[in-house]
């Protein structure tokens, strides 16, 4: 495979692979293996239409961990403001020797189209597209359930329930995580206001309910999904107090959980409303190791369609850099 758009394209096989590579590579990290000279002399494009903190800042330190020569493009300050189009400033970014561009787009499928066109000869990688998906969030996500739930290399989640709470109607999250987490065998329910259900979600290959208090006990992995107040109209929320009271997660709702279980949430958290300070501050909360795997595995999707070779084969590692 040459792209990475979507989470339902990958194979059960094809995300093991990440998630194992990841796993070798955090390994390397722990042993103070700062770089490896995999992607020395290629150049990776981070294309952001779109702000962002954890995905933009972890891609960075993963193509800098392997040697990659980075471009940060951000449409704000770039000829995108003078009217630009994608398509003329892909045909830049090749112009300029790109091996790799990293898109984060408002309109959904925008990277599809990059992947699709003639504009880019490299690797077309989704960091997210309006409300389609956010394929490496859902491959840190499930590397970070593997390591709490079935830890080891080759094992998947099968049997694993996993809860997803809150704005599925806007969330690419949410559409990457049910492809990847079912390729893995986990079930997985969705629990949300019946006005930010998406239309079609019973073509999806999850359960819906509408009562959190129900579901929590059967929960292996709990993810709470930020509410994305900039793409929803006023009239599909409740008020704030509402929605705290019947999705949002505090410590009662904690304590209902298995004792093995994690809370999730892929940041950027609205504290208060979506999850207390309790909650988002406990040791089961797992939001700040995310964004640590976060890096693992964006190192493992750049080494694996631009590097070519499997751990083993590779050159040798440099941790004098
Ligand atoms: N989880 C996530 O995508 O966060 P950012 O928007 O900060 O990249």
């Amino acid at each position: 495979k040459r792209h990475l758009v979507s989470t339902a394209d990958l194979a059960r096989d094809d995300a093991l692979l990440i998630l194992d590579t990841a796993e070798e590579l955090a390994q390397l990290s722990g042993r103070a293996v700062k770089k490896l000279p995999t992607l020395r002399g290629r150049t990776v494009v981070n294309l952001f239409f779109e702000d962002s903190t954890r995905t933009k800042t972890s891609f960075e330190v993963a193509e800098k961990r392997l040697s990659a020569d980075v471009i940060n493009f951000s449409a704000k300050g770039s000829s995108v403001s003078k009217g630009e189009s994608l398509k003329d400033t892909a045909l830049t970014l090749q112009a300029m020797g790109a091996d790799a561009v990293v898109i984060r787009h408002h309109a959904s499928g925008a990277p599809a189209r990059l992947a699709q066109s003639e504009w880019l000869h490299g690797s077309v990688i989704n960091a997210g597209d309006g409300t389609h998906e956010h394929p490496t969030q859902a491959l840190l996500d499930a590397f970070t359930m593997r390591r709490h739930l079935n830890p080891g290399p080759g094992r998947d989640l099968a049997g694993r329930r996993i809860t997803i709470v809150g704005d599925v109607l806007h969330s690419r999250v949410a559409r990457s995580n049910v492809h990847l987490l079912t390729t893995l065998g986990a079930e997985v329910t969705f629990v949300a206001p019946p006005t930010l259900v998406p239309i079609g979600i019973e073509n999806w290959p999850c359960q819906v309910s509408y009562d959190l208090d129900a579901v929590l006990p059967k929960t292996d992995a709990l993810m709470m999904l930020r509410v994305q107040r900039e793409r929803m109209n006023a009239a599909f929320f409740p008020t704030e107090r509402e929605y705290s009271r019947r999705y949002g997660m505090d410590g009662i709702r904690m304590a209902q959980l298995p004792e093995h279980a994690i809370v999730m949430h892929p940041g950027p958290m609205v504290r208060g409303m979506e999850i207390t300070a309790e909650v988002a501050d406990s040791p089961r909360c797992t939001v700040v190791e995310q964004v640590a795997n976060g890096v693992s595995i964006r190192m493992a999707v750049l080494y694996l369609l631009l590097g070519g070779a499997t751990l083993a084969d590779s050159p040798r590692t440099d941790s004098s850099e």
